[in-house]
């Protein structure tokens, strides 16, 4: 077998090939041996990797290999890299999401068409079993609903927000130091990663190609101190969600497939996913709620997703067998962000003064948003208090306004927030955020 890249997963990998060479020969029937191992730098030594297997020659090495192991990440060369290794007859195991997101159907067809395993179970969710049990064990069910926090460093940062009031910044770093990160962390703090990992989980869970340009995608670097703050005060937290459901609407049947930060109630199951850990919850008509847990990112529990693929395309190999195809016969269309439905939470900055609930309350009624609960609380500042001298009509004094939507769409929610922020008595709209989880 060849490897391709040797970093952070590769690396780990690597040792564990060398590591547990014996007992890995057993499961999967045959000796894994390693043919070349491909980085950019092959004069860098590699801990606990024999510096002979070392390459700069990644084209010339998929030609060498029977299973191609893509470590590299990006979407080229890894592109070509693995289109190669499958036309010379190679089974290939990858982690690379984006590229999966982006040119999947490209790739699964030539695992097709020329006979060959294409795995990537470490692609989505870290070291949690989350493909295989959509790609196979949920094969005779119907899946409704895909729900989870998939990218560990979002997640990592955001719950140093929430439990150490750390800065984004800070806890980013500290995240790129774990090796959660990707190679550009802006895939993961603008939700580019989380993305790419709900297209693929949508395309297995409704047999449809789902591109990640389809994804509705809103990262976390527009969350504050006072976004956490103000969700922790609500008994809430905040997470970055990856969603991916069937909806029915007047056209018929579609899926929606959106990433974006989202309030989840403390008593939510994945309310208490810390760290970069990573959990899934999936909804099937027969099965019922399943949810799946574990870490999501770094290098040993990638390395663990990624041998379990190798083994079993070894195995398929001595077996002279094949793993399913990726089924994506159903093609259903891809509903608009507009027509999304769920529950939010707008957070105003207002002028304290009679009338400027009602004002407020009017412009959702006439988008026809409903408003569940209502929560006001004086604004810290100069003018807070007023006192004295307002007339007992509060001139001068500022409230924070927490307004919580019974379910509207996507698109009312916007026109409403439009609407209010030109009230006069509405100073700023400190925040939007969706509310799930019911
Ligand atoms: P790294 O950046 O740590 O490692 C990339 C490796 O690829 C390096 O060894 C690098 O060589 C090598 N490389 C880069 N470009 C080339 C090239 N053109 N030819 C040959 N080798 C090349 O990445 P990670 O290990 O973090 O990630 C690898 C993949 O796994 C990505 O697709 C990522 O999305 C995915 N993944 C990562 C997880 C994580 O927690 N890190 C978790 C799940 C998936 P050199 O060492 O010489 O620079
Ligand atoms: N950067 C990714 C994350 C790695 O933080 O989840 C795992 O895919």
């Amino acid at each position: 077998m060849a490897l391709l890249g040797c970093g952070v997963v590769g690396s780990e990998v690597a040792r564990a090939l060398t590591a547990n060479a014996q007992e890995l020969a057993a499961r999967a029937g045959a000796p894994l041996k390693l043919v070349g191992v491909a980085v950019r730098d092959a004069s860098r030594p590699r801990d606990g990797v024999d510096p002979s297997l070392l390459t700069t020659d990644a084209a010339g090495l998929v030609h060498r290999a029977d299973v191609v192991v893509e470590l590299v990440g990006g979407l080229e060369p890894a592109r070509a890299l693995l289109l190669d290794a499958m036309r010379a007859g190679a089974s290939v195991v990858t982690a690379n999401k984006a590229l999966l997101a982006e040119h999947g159907r490209e790739l699964h067809t030539a695992a097709a068409e020329r006979g060959v395993d294409l795995y990537f179970e470490a692609a989505v969710a870290g070291a949690i079993p989350i493909i295989r049990p959509l790609r196979e064990s949920l094969a005779g069910d119907r899946v409704e609903a895909v729900l989870g926090i998939v990218n560990g460093t979002t997640n990592y940062v955001l719950d140093q927000m929430d439990t150490g009031g750390a800065e984004l910044a800070d806890a980013l770093r500290a995240a790129q130091e774990l090796g959660y990160a990707e190679a550009d962390p802006t895939a993961d703090v603008e939700g580019y990663d989380a993305a790419a990992k709900a297209a693929i989980l949508a395309t297995l869970a409704f047999h449809t190609p789902v591109p990640a340009a389809d994804v509705h995608r809103e990262g976390i670097a527009g969350i504050t101190a006072a976004d956490v703050a103000a969700a922790r005060e609500a008994g809430s937290v905040i997470k970055l969600l990856a969603i991916c459901e069937r909806v029915q609407g007047p056209d018929g049947e579609g899926i929606q497939v959106r990433v974006h930060p989202a309030l989840l109630s403390r008593d939510h199951p994945l309310a208490g996913v810390r760290g970069a850990f990573n959990a899934v919850f999936v909804k099937a008509a027969a099965a019922g709620r399943l949810m799946f847990y574990g870490q999501g990112a770094g290098g040993v529990p990638t390395a663990s997703a990624v041998l379990g693929d190798v083994v079993t395309v070894a195995r398929h190999r001595v077996d002279s067998g094949l793993g399913p195809r990726v089924l994506e016969h159903a093609d259903l269309p891809v509903r608009p962000m507009g027509q999304a439905r769920t529950r939010y939470q707008v957070r105003l900055d207002v002028a304290d003064r009679p009338g400027v609930l009602a004002a407020i309350a009017q412009v959702f009624a006439e988008h026809g948003v409903s408003i569940e609960t209502v929560r006001q609380s004086a604004l810290p500042g100069p003018q807070a208090g007023g006192g004295a001298g307002d007339g007992g009509g509060g001139a001068g004094r500022t409230a924070s306004l927490v307004v919580v939507t019974h379910t509207a769409t996507d698109a009312a929610l916007a026109a409403t927030v439009a609407a209010v922020a030109e009230v006069d008595a509405v100073a700023a709209v400190a925040s939007v955020l969706r509310v799930e989880g019911d």
